[in-house]
């Protein structure tokens, strides 16, 4: 067999060309992924030249390269961070002594199980998405949406390089079981309950990107702080890519917004019936999958009391956000926190201690972030002379995961029987109906420069090129 040039294949900073055993543990799982990538990666577009960033180095001035690539000849990095000089563990039991830069046996399987969770959240996405090409509102739509599959298939890969890297035997078997498990398989899925979920529709996408990856974001930003430190490394980079994540979430709702206003204008109504007549998504049906993308994604940081949390904090192995930013004694022992219960029907809130309750923390970080996006929203609507507004639903609304699994709660925060809940359901999440009708939105604009009745047109392109930019070559 040809050997493989690592260092043209796989752009990295981890010296890959140097190191003889790393080589030999990627050899059987790189075509493994390519395997993967054909089988579950986007459907029918192995052909197609795509406008695509690739990640070339970590200067923060010039990280990324531009260029029209074939998705199987993308060049997946491994690229960490430069490492901080003599960096010291800032938080937990270890507070002061050095960062660690292999891994102590005695937080060995924590670690594993963090990578893996991690990592198994990338290749789920990919899978998540693959149908959505071949409905794409746009060519841009349709670039935006590959730059984010490759960039998941590129965190699955930085994931991989640190099991294979500093994991041994068990670290390689926990790498191809991430090219095993699939999305939704109902034998085999995929680790945590938002990635098995299905992105059917555009819309769902774009809420996906908002909400999920945003998730991803907190999740990185806790890991950037770890005692590891090359997963601090790792992370810390794939932030980097994040961002665009988000931000074609959050620009693609804005988008539909943008455009249903346009219509209830045009058309000066705010009758569902009517807009969905006339092509666009009425603003309720879009509230209903913001309540759906929220809630889902808010489970995922875990139950609300965790003595897991509070291991792998004291432990080092993941911080809070921007630990370094806090000004308490990042040990946490006598600190306590809130979080929510029931009692005699009724939500309250209770103090439990903050190390058990480091779940909710992070999850109210992020709830704090996600709604920033959503008042952006709102200043389309309102922008629009529209007096409709969005909302973030309660905490407590449609929770899988904690004390709060098994209640009915409202978006507005109030507890409710199962009766009053199915009679409610439909206008608090998306029904079959509002799904079939987004669906039957979905077809599929390929010319340069057209976008779909549905969406209005992003305000600039990407790159700096015109909108109108030939993002895709079909061939
Ligand atoms: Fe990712
Ligand atoms: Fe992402």
């Amino acid at each position: 067999m040809e050997a493989i040039n690592y260092s043209e294949k796989i752009p990295n900073n981890v010296n890959l060309a140097g190191d003889r055993t790393l080589q030999r543990a990627l050899e059987p799982w790189q075509p493994n992924n390519l395997k993967w990538w054909s089988e579950m990666g986007p459907d029918s577009a192995q052909a197609f030249d795509v406008y695509l960033r690739t990640a070339v180095s970590v200067d923060p001035s010039g990280w990324a390269h531009f260029d029209h690539v074939k998705m199987p000849d993308y060049r997946w990095g491994v690229f960490l961070t430069p490492a901080a000089e003599e960096r010291r563990i800032h938080f937990g039991e270890h507070l002061g002594e050095p960062a660690w830069q292999d891994v102590p046996g005695e937080h060995r399987a924590n670690l594993r199980r963090i990578i893996v969770t991690q990592g198994d959240t990338e290749p789920a996405s990919v899978e998540q998405q693959r149908h959505l090409g071949l409905t794409c509102p746009s060519q841009y739509d349709l670039r935006n949406l590959f730059q984010v599959n490759v960039e998941e298939g590129r965190h699955l890969w930085a994931m991989v390089y640190l099991l294979h890297r500093y994991f041994g035997r068990d670290g390689r078997e926990e790498a191809e079981a991430l090219l095993e498990r699939r999305s939704g398989d109902a034998d085999h899925p995929r680790i945590l309950g938002a990635f098995n979920e299905k992105t059917p529709d555009w819309l769902a996408f774009f809420m996906f990107t908002y909400f999920t990856d945003r998730d991803g974001k907190y999740q990185l930003c806790a890991l950037a702080e770890s005692s590891f430190d090359p997963l601090a490394r790792t992370t810390r980079f794939m932030l980097t890519e994040e961002a665009h994540h988000m931000f074609v979430g959050e620009s693609g709702v804005s988008r539909i917004i943008a455009r249903t206003c346009e219509v209830m204008n045009e058309l000066k109504t705010d009758d569902p019936a009517r807009l969905r007549a006339a092509g666009v998504i009425d603003l309720p049906t879009i509230q209903r999958y913001l309540n759906f993308h929220f809630s889902v994604t808010i489970d995922l940081f875990g139950a609300d009391q965790s003595s897991n949390a509070a291991t792998f904090y004291a432990a080092g192995l993941k911080g809070r956000f921007e630990e370094g930013k806090r000004n308490d004694d990042h040990r946490l022992h006598d600190a306590t926190y809130k979080v929510l219960e029931v009692r005699d029907g009724q939500l309250g809130e209770r103090d439990v201690p903050m190390l058990n309750a480091l779940n909710e923390v992070l999850r109210d970080d992020y709830i704090r972030d996600s709604i920033g996006g959503v008042s952006r929203w709102n200043k389309v609507i309102e922008k629009a002379g529209i007096p409709f507004r969005l909302t973030v639903p309660h905490k407590a609304f449609n929770r899988r995961i904690g004390t709060l699994a098994n209640m009915r709660v409202t978006p507005d925060g109030r507890v409710v029987d199962d009766a009053e809940w199915q009679a409610h359901e439909r206008e608090w999440l998306p029904s079959a109906e509002d799904r079939a009708f987004v669906a039957s939105l979905m077809g599929r604009v390929t010319a340069r420069g057209k976008f779909a009745n549905w969406i209005a047109p992003p305000a600039v392109g990407v790159n700096k090129q015109p909108v109108d930019f030939e993002y895709v070559r079909f061939n």
